[in-house]
C-alpha cells in the first residue's frame, strides 16, 4: 500500500509573515501521517523558519528547487547541504516552469536528483506533455522519456522512496484539468517504465503525484484511480483552508 502525499507548491507567493501565518493555521489541524504525507514546498527564504515552526508536527517542510553541487561558485543557487542542514525534507525538482523559463534539462534534473538522494533530500521529480504534445498523441514517450533519464543511476532503494510528480503543463495554473481516467493512464504509463527500467518492486513503490488545477473538489476523483498516489498543487494550496480540505478529502478516504 502506498500512503498518499500532498504536496504544495507556493511557487513565488507569500512574504514570510503569510507563510508563519499558513502554518500556524494548518499544523494542528493537518491529519496524522500514517495516513497521509502533507508537504509544503516553500520559497528558500521562508524554509529555516518553517522548519522551525513545524518541528513536532505532521507538517513536513520542501523546497521547490535546488542545485546538485554541494557549494561552490554559483551567484543565486541553493545548495542540497545547506537544505538538509536546516532540516528540509524534500525538494522540487524540474517543475515545468523551472525547465520553461529557467532552462532546466533533462540532465539537470536528473544531476538533482542524484543530488538529492546524496544529501536525504526526497525528491519529487516533475514531468509533463505540453499541449502541442499531448494532441499529436506523444504523452506517453514524452514523458516516459522524461521519467527515464531523471531516474537514470539510482538505486532501486532510491526509486522506492522517490515521488514522481505527473504535470501535464496545459493543466498548470489553467483551470483545465486532464480527466482522471487520462491523467491514471499516464501514471500507469510512468510506473511501467519505472518497471522497465528497474524492477516491479520499484514500479509498486514509487508514488506518482498528479499535478495541475488540483482543488478540493476535485481531488477525490485523482485519489481514487489506482496509479494517483497524491497530488502536487500550487493555486489551492495557498489557503490553509483549501489545503487543509485537500488533505481531509484523502486521509478520509
Ligand atoms: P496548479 O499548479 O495547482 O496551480 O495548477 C500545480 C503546479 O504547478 O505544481
Amino acid at each position: 500500500m502506498r500512503k498518499p502525499i500532498i504536496a504544495g507548491n507556493w511557487k513565488m507567493h507569500k512574504v514570510l509573515s503569510e507563510a508563519k501565518g499558513f502554518i500556524e493555521e494548518v499544523k494542528g489541524l493537518v491529519p496524522s501521517q500514517e495516513k497521509v504525507d502533507a508537504v509544503v514546498c516553500a520559497p528558500a527564504l521562508f524554509l529555516e523558519s518553517l522548519v522551525q515552526q513545524t518541528q513536532g508536527t505532521d507538517v513536513k517542510i520542501g523546497a521547490q528547487n535546488m542545485h546538485f553541487e554541494d557549494q561552490g561558485a554559483f551567484t543565486g543557487e541553493v545548495s542540497p547541504v545547506a537544505l538538509k542542514d536546516l532540516g528540509v525534507s524534500y525538494s522540487i525538482i524540474g517543475h515545468s516552469e523551472r525547465r520553461e523559463l529557467f532552462a532546466e534539462t533533462d540532465e539537470s534534473v536528473n544531476k538533482k536528483t542524484l543530488s538529492a538522494f546524496q544529501h536525504g533530500l526526497v525528491p519529487i521529480v516533475c514531468c509533463g506533455e505540453t499541449l502541442e504534445q499531448r494532441e499529436g498523441g506523444q504523452t506517453n514517450e514524452f514523458v516516459g522519456s522524461q521519467v527515464q533519464k531523471a531516474l537514470t543511476g539510482l538505486t532501486e532503494e532510491q526509486v522506492k522512496q522517490t515521488v514522481i510528480a505527473y504535470e501535464p503543463i496545459w493543466a498548470i495554473g489553467t483551470g483545465k484539468t486532464a480527466s482522471a481516467q487520462d491523467a491514471n493512464e499516464v501514471c500507469a504509463h510512468i510506473r511501467q517504465t519505472v518497471a522497465a527500467q528497474f524492477s516491479e518492486n520499484a514500479a509498486n513503490a514509487v508514488r506518482i503525484q498528479y499535478g495541475g488545477s488540483v482543488k478540493p473538489s476535485n481531488i477525490k476523483e485523482f485519489l481514487s484511480q489506482p496509479d494517483i498516489d497524491g497530488a502536487l498543487v500550487g493555486g489551492a494550496s495557498l489557503e490553509a483552508s483549501s489545503y487543509l480540505q485537500l488533505l481531509e478529502a484523502v486521509a478520509n478516504d
